[in-house]
């Protein structure tokens, strides 16, 4: 990006023209102050190129969320930050994403050819306990193409998280707001608006002023090509004393820690994370007298597991994990606090294949090479397998068998990943289930993970007592499918 700026220097008046069609700054100063009538507002922004942005290998530890398709249908290419250390950023970030998949969704008719949908991050600052990321969202579809981004700065220390509009008090948002349109406007975006208009709606929309860079010194506000009509991401630098005058405190001492280059105080190892918060214990119940029900959770390690994991320590109950290990590759940390915490981990095949369709020694691979992601992340050995869409075959058990493992199937179906709805989630968990069951679900699905105080308090409302699966089926038995404790075979 940082290019686009440079090599116009010589040639400003030829290739000023062309410069503005792909966004980048006339120049690369500030304007300097007009000669206009004393009416005139003093621009106090302009524009400026895009912020310089540091790579995700510039921090340790740094674990990126990542999930690719490349089947039939709508590209989906995913990646974000996952920080164990700072919850409020993770919310954020969460909810930015599934906000922007709502949207795509939104777009996407049935079955429309060479739709895509991209999550994409970066890292703009790390300076004492500050992490600074860009997360930037493209939707492609027939209908339209949508290109957004917001930015946000946490304290990883405290865990407390700023929005690009956090960065400016009340009156800063206002004063930047009008700076940034006019910016626009001089330099000839802003799709007819007027300063007035473009303003208001900096202002008013959901994530306007949501994309700000801190430079150390002042700040840089980004624009997506639909608030500007420019076809690319358009950078607005405000002038010192407008940035000085309209950033807010916390936003200061970001600024200070970056214009000192404090050293950033790093991310914690694996090891320093204190899965002590998330812990469970198993209750004391034998489920030959008691009725007991054990909740599973499929597809993850992902972006809600650990909020799942809140839930459960929250609620003192115990559940079983079926990971997939291409996310446990991509989500280490999380599947072992999954470990630590006290629950169970179970092997969910490495890329989610229907294991009939595939030939046995390709089954084999799938698992071992996910019993090994599993161990080296967990520390685990795990003797359960779920197979993907609970499909098996006796091929496919003789394998398992052989492995000295067994199929956890379920007798409870909440369909919780077509339904992706709490009520009908809980509905539907609630409807089914019996003494010795085993309820589905999938932890990749915010709503399922929403659902499960709800199911664990009606569950126990009901006399339920919920159960890891040992407790509920005992030993894993190699070979030997279990679809409820009174259903194995
Ligand atoms: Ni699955």
């Amino acid at each position: 990006m940082p290019e686009k700026g440079k090599f116009i220097r010589p040639f400003t008046m030829v290739l000023a023209s062309l410069a503005l069609a792909a966004c980048s700054p006339v120049s690369p100063t500030p304007p300097a102050t007009p000669t206009a009538p004393i009416s005139m507002v003093t621009p106090r922004a302009h524009v400026a190129q895009l912020p310089a942005r540091e790579g995700i290998e510039a921090v340790e530890y740094l674990t990126p969320y990542q999930e690719s398709s490349t089947d039939a249908g709508p590209k989906i290419n995913v990646a974000y930050p996952v920080i164990t250390a700072a919850p409020s950023l993770q919310a954020y970030i969460n909810a930015y994403v599934q906000g922007q998949r709502t949207y795509f969704r939104s777009l996407l008719n049935a079955n429309e050819p060479n739709s895509a949908f991209t999550i994409s991050w970066d890292i703009l600052a790390h300076a004492g306990p500050y992490l600074g990321f860009v997360v930037e969202s493209n939707s492609t579809t027939l209908a339209q193409n949508s290109h957004h981004a917001i930015s946000v700065f946490t304290d990883i220390e405290h865990d407390v998280t700023l929005s690009g509009q956090d960065l400016f008090t009340d009156d800063g948002r206002r004063m930047v707001a009008r700076a940034v349109a006019s910016a626009v406007q001089t330099a000839g975006y802003g799709a007819g608006k007027t300063i007035d208009q473009f303003s208001s709606q900096l202002l008013e929309q959901p994530n306007g002023l949501a994309n700000v860079a801190l430079t150390g010194t002042g700040a840089v506000v980004v624009l997506d090509p639909s608030d500007t009509g420019c076809a690319d991401f358009m950078a607005i630098a405000l002038d010192d004393d407008l940035a000085n005058e309209a950033l807010s405190e916390p936003a200061h001492a970001i600024n200070e820690a970056i214009a000192n280059k404090t050293p950033f105080v790093g991310l914690p190892s694996p090891e320093q994370i204190n899965a002590s918060e998330y812990a469970i214990s198993l209750p004391e119940v034998d489920c030959a007298v008691a009725a007991c029900v054990a909740l599973t959770y499929d597809d993850g390690p992902g972006e809600y597991t650990l909020e799942l994991l809140r839930y459960l320590h929250e609620a003192n109950a115990p559940a079983t994990f079926f990971m997939v290990g291409r996310s446990v590759h991509h989500l280490p940390d999380i599947a072992g606090i999954v470990a630590e915490a006290g629950h169970t981990i179970g092997n969910h095949t490495y890329s989610h294949p229907q294991l009939p369709k595939i030939a046995s020694a390709e089954v084999n691979a799938e698992l071992a090479r996910t019993d090994a992601e599993i161990e080296a992340a967990a520390g685990v050995k795990t003797p359960w397998v779920r197979p993907p869409y609970g499909a098996v075959t006796p091929a496919v058990m003789k394998e398992l068998a052989g492995r000295g493992q067994a199929a956890v199937l379920w007798d409870v179906d909440t369909e919780d990943w077509k339904n992706r709805n709490i009520a009908e989630t809980t509905r539907r968990a609630l409807a089914a289930v019996q003494p010795g069951s085993i309820i589905l679900m999938h932890d990749i699905h915010e709503s399922s993970v929403k659902a499960t105080p709800g199911i664990i308090k009606a569950l126990r409302d009901k006399g339920f007592t919920i159960v890891s699966l040992e407790q509920l089926v005992g030993q894993a038995k190699p070979g030997v499918k279990y679809f409820s404790r009174n259903n194995a075979h």
